[in-house]
């Protein structure tokens, strides 16, 4: 096979996969965002993580349950970093049901630092009921669960495929995609919406947020921290459900840097001791036994 022949194969390959993505046509790519998180090197930034975790608590937590992350998980190193006392006020400021007591009755008492962040709704059925039978999915790990093909050839370069950011570049772009007029032809049945990002443009979530929804803490100069806009709203909540869904990845790269380091230094100290040891074999220089 000659260089033009494999060039041309590798064009029709191109020009049918992507072909094939764009025909199916459900999804549209979200944009990519810069994230403090990106990268080998990437941090969260603590101060997103509060942001997000005020947005999730004000707004999503009315609908969405994240019932993998208990209260004191939020004063973990590599997360938002609240105070001891903070998440101790905080979780006191939920009801949790405990039991059963003495009497075998189950019981309601102020929430615990080790207590997971309680639901919205007691049940899947119950919070599927009160959304027009769709089911809010739990946010826990939502970040990486939702993921998309960008197609042939991106995904080889695509940087965001290795380091997952695709699940949070389709939360921001979910969270910012609504249109209130569908594109001509599209009928949008009542108690719905049109969401450009969501596969099928169809969802039950109506637009959660919207500028000015959430009050930010204010700077010294009595600003916002940050905008107090949809699409920064959105960031932040997908910064913080990000570092939900992988509570460790700031350890995980250190470790991975570490072990990179590691390995080359390994590397050089066999390509020497190679040397050392075959300087003493016939035919190379060095002395024979
Ligand atoms: C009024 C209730 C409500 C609120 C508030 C709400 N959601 Fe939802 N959400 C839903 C429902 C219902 C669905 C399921 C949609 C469907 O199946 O069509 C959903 C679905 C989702 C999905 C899954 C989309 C997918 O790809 O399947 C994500 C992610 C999400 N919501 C994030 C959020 C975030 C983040 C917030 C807060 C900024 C939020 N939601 C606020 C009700 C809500």
């Amino acid at each position: 096979m000659n260089l033009k022949t494999i060039r041309t194969l590798a064009f029709a390959a191109s020009m049918a996969l992507g072909g094939q993505a764009f025909a199916a046509g459900a999804t549209v790519i979200p944009p990519q965002n810069e994230w403090s998180f990106s990268g080998p090197f990437g941090r969260f930034d603590q101060t997103q993580l509060q942001r997000g975790f005020k947005v999730y608590k004000e707004v999503c937590a009315a609908c969405h349950s994240m019932s993998l992350v208990s209260f004191r998980n939020l004063s973990q190193p590599g997360g938002p970093g609240f105070s001891e006392g903070q998440i101790k006020a905080l979780a006191e400021t939920y009801q949790v049901k405990d039991g059963p007591n003495d009497a075998g009755d189950m019981f309601e008492r102020p929430g615990r630092a080790a207590d997971r962040m309680p639901a919205p709704f007691p049940n899947k059925q119950t919070a599927a009921a009160a959304n027009g039978g769709a089911y809010p999915p739990d946010l826990s790990v939502i970040a990486k669960a939702r993921t998309y093909e960008r197609g042939f050839p991106t995904f080889v370069f695509d940087m965001g495929t290795l380091f997952q950011e695709q699940g949070v570049d389709y939360l921001v772009a979910l969270l910012t995609g609504y249109k209130d007029t569908p594109p001509a032809g599209v009928e949008v049945p009542a108690g719905k919406y049109y969401n450009e990002y969501y596969p099928g443009h169809i969802i039950s979530m109506p637009q959660p947020i919207s500028d000015g929804s959430v009050e930010y803490p204010k700077t010294a100069d009595g600003r916002p921290q940050a905008p107090e806009t949809a699409l920064q709203y959105a960031k932040d909540v997908a910064a913080f459900l990000m570092w939900a869904a992988e509570p460790h990845m700031q350890a995980r790269k250190e470790l991975g840097f570490k072990t990179l380091a590691f390995l080359l230094l390994f590397a050089g100290l066999l390509y020497f001791t190679k040397k050392k040891i075959w300087s003493r074999v016939e035919g190379h220089h060095g002395p024979a036994f």
